[in-house]
């Protein structure tokens, strides 16, 4: 069984981290027979699967559920809950009990988006041996504050803020952090200088990983974002598409220029 923690510092000598979406069994399976690292179960299961415009409607019993599908198909990955709107936000002890209910479906894990504001949350799961991982730049659950989902850390205002999210989250001891849609480089000015892995969607090529949404990356999407690539264009079996999709982020060959903001 491959683990965060074992994942943290192999990424820091350059293996690359590999991280996808999975929200059932079957998938879950596929992928990390691939060779997928980490599954996330992602609250983007509230638009992927559910069908919402946002992910703001995802509930904590219903990560739950997913998280138990995918601990069912998961044969050696790391699962990484991803804590939904409304459960983390209002106070630490709000958020040690989503991370308990994720845990006891089956994650190892659990992911919450917000820089500084939520280093005091991080640190309370940490201490209570729960594994972190970190989601700053774009974060879905604040598309209503950002005005739809647009890229971040254009201003120096804002990548000096991003510096300073990245800083709380590593004191406040996240194992690793999710860097979405930003400037690529701004993804290599925090992929260069953090301590901890930076996984990044729409952030470059020059950070530790990448993590894409399983149904972007199969080619399902009905507007695919401009940072995901369909690697089941030129594979026979979506099997198939997830391994090229591994091949590619420990190859360094994903992103290309073209799948990057500039
Ligand atoms: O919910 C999700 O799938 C995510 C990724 C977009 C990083 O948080």
């Amino acid at each position: 069984m491959k683990s965060l923690t074992k994942l943290a510092a192999t990424a820091m000598h350059g293996q690359r981290v590999v991280m996808l979406t999975a929200y059932d069994a079957m998938f879950a399976g596929y992928a990390s027979k691939a060779g997928v690292d980490i599954l996330l179960v992602g609250d983007s299961l509230g638009m992927v699967i559910q069908g919402h415009t946002d992910t703001l409607r995802v509930t904590v019993e219903q990560m739950a559920y997913h998280t138990a599908c995918v601990a069912r198909g998961n044969v050696d990955s790391v699962i990484l809950g991803d804590m939904p709107f409304g459960s983390y936000q209002a106070s630490p002890e709000d958020a040690m009990r989503a991370a308990a209910t994720l845990m006891q479906a089956g994650a190892h894990a659990v992911k919450l988006e917000g820089g500084a504001t939520m280093a005091p949350t991080i640190r309370f799961l940490v201490e209570r041996g729960v594994p972190v991982v970190g989601h700053i730049g774009m974060t879905p659950q604040s598309v209503h504050a950002f005005g739809g989902f647009r890229v971040q850390g254009r201003t120096d205002a804002a990548i000096e803020q991003l510096k300073n999210d990245l800083t709380a989250i590593t004191d406040a001891g996240a194992s690793m952090v999710v860097l979405e849609c930003v400037p690529a480089a701004v993804g290599t000015l925090l992929g260069q200088t953090s301590t901890i892995p930076v996984i990044g969607i729409g952030a470059g090529l020059d950070v530790h990983g990448q993590v894409m949404v399983l149904h972007d990356i199969l080619g399902w999407t009905a507007k695919p974002p401009k940072f995901t690539r369909n690697f089941a264009a030129w594979t026979d079996t979506a099997q198939e598409a997830i391994a090229a999709y591994v091949d590619a982020v420990r190859g360094a060959t994903f992103p290309a220029e073209n799948e990057w903001y500039a």
